[in-house]
């Protein structure tokens, strides 16, 4: 059995997500929020998971907050820690604790548009396909190994919303597929990249939801 601690910040519907595909091999050890207010805790502790909340307006510094939302996650021991929309800048030292055993969600075709408004920026730029990628948290942010990504096609009258919609679909079908495939071992980091052992015939890992 894999034990996963998911950090969130807001509505949580990437944990929701991770939670209701209920994945073989894989307990839920806690949800962690840096806000009080997170939408996504009330489902969790609905759920009976453990929930907590590391208030970040409550440190003086980011090195404060990370040792303190590091001590909250270490007394569950994880195997694996998933950020779900956690909307924190993390120090050096949080990400290299726990190097190769943590992973983010993030909404673009990374490397294309890191940060922040990537729905905006997709649309501005005028790519045809944008979409969602889960990576291996290094101390760059929004870098690291990627296991998986899903693109959509971007259509002429997408608004930020729609387009929007659109991706977090397909955000909710990898993030359980990136913690099923971690949680069955499958996932060696070898010379910085994330590969993936007997990944599932290819095109599955891009537009499955129109392929596979
Ligand atoms: C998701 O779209 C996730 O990809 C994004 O925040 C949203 C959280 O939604 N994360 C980032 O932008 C991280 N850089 P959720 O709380 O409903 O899962």
């Amino acid at each position: 059995m894999k034990s996963i601690v998911i950090l969130i910040s807001g509505r949580g519907s990437n944990m929701e997500a991770i939670v209701q595909a209920d994945i073989p091999g894989v307990r839920i050890a806690a949800v962690i929020s840096n806000r009080p207010k997170a939408g996504g805790l009330q489902f969790a502790a609905g759920r009976g998971i453990h929930t907590e909340v590391v208030d970040h307006t409550a440190f003086e510094s980011r090195a404060l907050f990370d040792q303190s939302l590091a001590e909250a996650i270490d007394r569950h021991a994880p195997d694996l820690v998933v950020l779900a929309g956690f909307m924190r800048v993390l120090t050096d030292g949080f990400v290299r604790r726990y190097e190769g055993r943590m992973i983010n969600i993030h909404p673009s075709l990374l490397p294309a548009f890191g940060g922040l408004a990537t729905h905006r920026r997709a649309i501005d730029a005028g790519v045809r396909f944008h979409g969602a990628t889960v990576h291996f948290v290094t101390p760059t942010l929004d870098d690291g190994p990627i296991v998986i990504q899903a693109a959509v096609p971007v259509l002429p009258d997408d608004t930020e919303e729609t387009l929007a919609e659109r991706v977090l679909v397909e955000e909710h079908r990898i993030y359980p597929q990136a913690v099923r495939w971690i949680a069955e071992d499958r996932v060696r980091l070898e010379n910085g990249r994330a590969v993936v052992l007997a990944a599932p015939e290819s095109g599955c890992s891009i537009n499955p939801a129109l392929e596979c």
